[in-house]
């Protein structure tokens, strides 16, 4: 198992290139099922989740090159509609490819994502939403057996929550089926505009707008090449390492309008944020001010997967923020990791609040998941002394070439590979 170790302290400066974006590519990478011909996906990030993606593709039968600038899929040979439980447990978002096995084959053998860092990760909406396409769903065992043995047929699907999987899988299973499906209610994330975005470019017939998205079912995808969308958490994260080591990056290839409440966030800590079409600059303060709360909310509100590193930096701010986690049950798991560091965080319930320190200490923890372990990175750049950061995995999940990035803006940052 992997170790990071970093050295606190350093001012971070200089040029960062944010990767594609995560949470499109996988989605992307499982609608390419649905098209006729190969598709490349280009900014596609070197992740141990796209690696995992292509597992899957692979296993169903589709040829699939990953080369550096990218990955290909050949979806024609596709031939089985069963995704191991060793694949569907290796990434819990494995659930998106549902839908697309559904409009491709009729019929997707898989086993329930299961519960995760974050708490239980209920599949309740995708399942009921296709269901009202047609799908006969039986469960048992774990395992979902899921057939549309008259194929699939639009419907009005109204989510009681705007859930970025379930209008993921609503979408791929919509694209090709008979008729109009109305998805309401349905997510407004900017990888929901990614997908519409590829699914367009193949052939779909898609409208959104006003929380509604239509889908006017097709024959045919037909395949293209298509750049991912930037990763807006990737960047949330080299933002929130600027802030706490009172430093000033420039950020290339990002959305910034993907980032405004994140900027809201960073501007009332006290950093200068300028924006100019795909790049960002920051410029931290010696000291950071509190922030008086930060409530994670659907999109266009504060993203939850920027929770945990903008916690870490505030944990170093002047007075007390508050945060309220509204999206997930139990994503306060890294509070346990940054009080080692010195970190002064209460927990109750889907609040915690953070009393600001002037410095934290290195430490040795472990990351809880994904975003809490970019929240350890964050603290232990800011901290005084030397970090060793365990359970690197769950970052290898979601942050390419992280040690990279880090070390060329001046971090001191090395992993360290153990047996
Ligand atoms: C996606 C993102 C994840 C992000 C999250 C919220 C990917 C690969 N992952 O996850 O990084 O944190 O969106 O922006 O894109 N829920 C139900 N029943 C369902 C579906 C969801 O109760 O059928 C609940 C979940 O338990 C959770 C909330 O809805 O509390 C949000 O989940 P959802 O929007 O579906 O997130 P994911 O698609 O899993």
């Amino acid at each position: 198992m992997s170790t990071l170790v970093i050295e606190g302290g350093r001012t971070l400066r200089g040029d960062v290139t944010v990767h594609g974006a995560k949470n499109s590519a996988l989605p992307l990478l499982a609608a390419a099922l649905l098209s006729d011909s190969p598709v490349v996906f280009e900014r596609c990030p070197p992740l141990s989740d796209v690696k995992a993606s292509c597992a899957i593709l692979r296993h169903l039968g589709c040829t699939v090159v990953e080369t550096d600038s990218g990955v290909e899929v050949m979806p024609d040979g596709m031939c089985r509609t069963y995704i191991p439980e060793r694949l569907m447990r290796e990434m819990r978002s494995s659930i998106v490819f549902l839908g697309a096995m559904l409009a491709r084959a009729g019929e997707a053998h898989l086993c329930f994502p299961g519960g995760c860092e974050l708490g239980p990760r209920p599949i309740d909406l995708h399942l009921s939403a296709l269901r009202q396409m047609g799908v006969t769903v039986c469960e048992g065992g774990g395992a979902i057996h899921c057939y549309a043995r008259d194929g699939l047929h639009g419907a009005t699907v109204t989510l009681s929550f705007p859930s970025v999987g379930a209008t993921e899988n609503v979408l791929l299973a919509a694209v090709l089926a008979r008729g109009e499906t109305v998805i309401h209610n349905a997510a407004n994330e900017p990888e929901i505009g990614d997908l519409c975005r590829f699914l367009t470019t193949c052939g779909a017939c898609i409208t959104c707008g006003d929380g509604t998205i239509r889908v006017r079912g097709v024959h045919r995808l037909i395949g293209c090449r298509y750049a991912v969308m930037p990763d807006r958490i990737e960047a949330a994260t080299y933002l929130a390492a600027a802030a706490v080591t009172g430093g000033e990056l420039m950020l290339h290839g990002v959305e910034p309008s993907h980032l405004s409440a994140v900027f809201s966030v960073l501007q009332e800590a006290g950093c200068a944020l300028v924006a100019q079409e795909d790049r960002v600059h920051i410029r931290a303060p010696k000291r950071l001010h509190r922030v008086e709360l930060i409530r994670t909310m659907p999109y266009p509100g504060f993203p939850t997967d920027a929770q945990a590193p903008m916690m870490a930096m505030t944990a170093l701010a002047e007075g007390t923020s508050v945060f309220v986690e509204t999206i997930f049950d139990s994503r306060y798991k890294h509070v346990a990791e940054l009080q080692r560091m010195g970190a002064s965080i209460k927990t109750e319930g889907r609040t915690a609040i953070v009393e600001g320190v002037p410095r934290l200490c290195g430490a040795r923890v472990n990351c809880t998941d994904l975003r809490g372990g970019a929240a350890l990175v964050v603290a232990a750049l800011g901290a005084d002394g030397v970090s060793e950061i365990g359970r690197v995995y769950h970052l290898d999940r979601g942050y390419a070439s992280l040690v990279s990035g880090l070390e060329r803006v001046g971090a001191s940052i090395r992993r360290v590979d153990g047996t």
